[in-house]
């Protein structure tokens, strides 16, 4: 007999689930120590809120009764002074006063879980998901697992393209596909996207929610957008837009999606949504089984820094930091990739976030097999090959010549070294 174990037989979407590319990119780190990563979405170590949550953490626990309150479960839904906190935050942040409701709110553990949680509700395999080209990575992953039909709509330095988003849902509807296995997600990451570090503009807002308005009432079902403004508040100077929400008066077709791991602390992994008021039921539903609550502690302390100003006093400190690093990333840029004879990069200039989006010239190969990104780790840097961000869709090709870099785990000098690398490397391609 053999002493091989029986093998165990993966559910669909345990087979549709394929690796993420984040995995590999982290292991290539850890396994050299001299290598500088601009690939990491992480955020900048140094400026972590340590005094803000230990202070928090003091007051919650000095109490016995607060103390025990934060220490027990909490609720599905979420801490509800700190939904209420989050409303204000929200209706600050869009000038829209008493407008958002608690009710309509779902802390969730990070904004990634109510990414899955949203998908699972609404989509079936075969379901329709349209996300601008490029789009968050780590999305995409979850769409190949819940085996969703993804297409994607051309971006602009304005963001995804409303004329192209219209004929998108258009095609769609002419193919049959709307309405289709499951209601149908637009999917925008409203500010300083991932991977591309843009911000889609003021105008076009109101001009995507009625394009999804418009097309849901022929399809005779809701599309839902999903607003995934993760890097909302770093925003570096004068303010952001609006939310695409605020345009959808009755809050019926956006769900806008926030996270403190950005703006604050990733490791409390808090995330938080502000949905359509018939779908929260759904998610709550779903979140039960998943984990029936998350974090109370965490919750709680998130509550008190944004009552006591200290969340909005760490998004200041945030924004000058990450406005330094951002700076010398473009100005390496400038320096090392500025002139490479033949080549021809450019990248965007992002105005917040952690991220810079290069485009090489169009015969160059920046995919992970590709000669650049083997040459670059030569070199010494490590960047997230822009193929990744790319999600299958059977319409279109991605290109195979872009790159995302982040600024925010380097320091300014790490930074303008790796962006230094990057130049050498791809320099010697282009002499070869
Ligand atoms: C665009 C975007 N959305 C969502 C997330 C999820 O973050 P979290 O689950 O920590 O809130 C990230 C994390 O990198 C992101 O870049």
């Amino acid at each position: 007999m053999s002493s091989e174990p029986l093998a165990f037989e993966l559910s669909q979407r345990g087979h549709r689930t394929t690796d993420q590319p984040i995995s590999y990119l982290m292991a290539e780190a850890l396994r050299r120590p001299n290598l500088i990563s601009l690939a990491a979405g992480f955020v900048d170590d140094q400026t972590l809120p340590r005094e803000a949550v230990a202070e928090a953490a003091a007051q919650l626990l000095s109490d016995p009764q607060t103390a025990r309150s934060a220490l027990q479960y909490g609720t599905t839904q979420g801490y509800s002074p700190l939904r209420e906190a989050i409303c204000e935050h929200l209706n600050a942040l869009d000038h829209t006063p008493g407008r958002y409701q608690p009710q309509d709110v779902v802390v969730t553990t990070g904004s990634q879980q109510l990414l899955h949680l949203l998908t699972e509700v609404l989509i079936d395999p075969g379901g329709i998901v349209v996300t601008a080209w490029p789009t968050y990575f780590v999305y995409t992953g979850v769409l190949e697992a819940f085996g969703a039909q993804v297409r994607g709509v051309d971006m602009d330095e304005q963001g995804i393209i409303p004329e192209a988003l219209d004929e998108t849902l258009s095609r769609l509807e002419r193919e049959g596909h709307l309405p289709g296995a499951g209601a149908g997600i637009v999917y925008i990451t409203s500010y300083h996207q991932n991977p591309t570090g843009l911000t889609l503009s003021a105008q076009r807002r109101p001009r995507i929610v009625d394009i999804v308005r418009r097309h849901s009432e022929k399809a005779g079902r809701r599309i839902l957008i999903v607003e995934d403004a993760a890097y909302r508040e770093l925003t570096f100077h004068g303010e952001a837009p609006p939310s695409l929400r605020s345009f959808d008066e009755k809050g019926e077709y956006v769900a806008l999606l926030q996270t403190f791991s950005k703006p604050f602390a990733p490791g409390m992994k808090t995330g938080y949504g502000l949905l359509p008021r018939d779908l929260v039921g759904s998610v709550l539903l779903q979140k039960t089984g998943r984990d029936f609550g998350s974090s109370n502690f965490n919750q709680q302390i998130l509550n008190l820094v944004l009552r006591n100003g200290a969340f909005e006093a760490h998004v200041k400190k945030l924004c000058a930091a990450y406005a330094v690093k951002r700076d010398a990333m473009l100005a390496a840029l400038d320096e090392h990739l500025g002139n490479i004879p033949g080549a021809g990069v450019t990248w965007t200039k992002p105005a917040g976030g952690l991220y810079v989006w290069l485009t090489l010239p169009p015969g160059m190969d920046a995919g992970r097999d590709g000669r650049l990104f083997g040459r670059s780790l030569e070199q010494g840097v490590l960047f997230v090959p822009g193929e990744y961000c790319y999600p299958p869709d059977p319409t279109r090709q991605a290109p195979g010549n872009t790159i995302r870099l982040s600024f925010g785990v380097a320091d300014a000098q790490q930074i303008r070294r790796g962006v230094e690398r990057l130049g050498q490397a791809i320099a010697s391609l282009g002499r070869e």
